[in-house]
């Protein structure tokens, strides 16, 4: 399984660091919907989730966090430590976010307004769906 991370080249000065993120240029999907999670609560695992047709890019904008990606077959476990990083979550990928620190700012990127049809929240549901290669 290939895990695709992005390195966002920032605007740095001595007044700071500033990354601006483009539809199409640093991010290959039109970004139909932002947000982002915060005060996550220790040990809480969040996402545990799949999406027929969803694609997104998730950057830890503070603080750090893990991602688990399960394609079904193999897993991989992403830090995210880094405001520059941005991690690509494709369609029909089970994923869950955990060990937020306590500052820890997680932003997503999506390609899709929210649609719940779109979600997959059951794990054996999504084994099923890819299995079936009908997408
Ligand atoms: P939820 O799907 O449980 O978050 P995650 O699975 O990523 O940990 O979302 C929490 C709540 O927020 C749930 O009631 C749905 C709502 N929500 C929206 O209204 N719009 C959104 O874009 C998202 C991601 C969630």
């Amino acid at each position: 399984m290939q895990v695709i991370k992005y390195v966002f080249q920032p605007h740095g000065d001595d007044r700071g660091q500033l990354i601006s993120l483009e539809e199409f240029k640093d991010i290959p999907f039109r970004i139909k919907r932002v947000y982002y999670m915060y005060e996550t609560a220790k040990g809480i695992v969040r996402g545990k989730h799949a999406h027929k047709n969803l694609e997104q890019i998730l950057v830890c904008i503070h603080g750090t966090c893990k991602v688990k990606l399960d394609n079904g077959m193999e897993a991989k476990i992403v830090p995210l430590e880094k405001p520059y990083e941005g991690l690509y979550v494709s369609s029909n990928m089970w994923r869950e976010m955990f060990d937020f620190s306590s500052d820890a700012v997680l932003m997503v990127m999506a390609s899709e307004l929210y649609d719940e049809n779109d979600y997959i929240r059951d794990y054996d549901t999504f084994l099923e769906y890819i299995s079936t290669g009908n997408f």
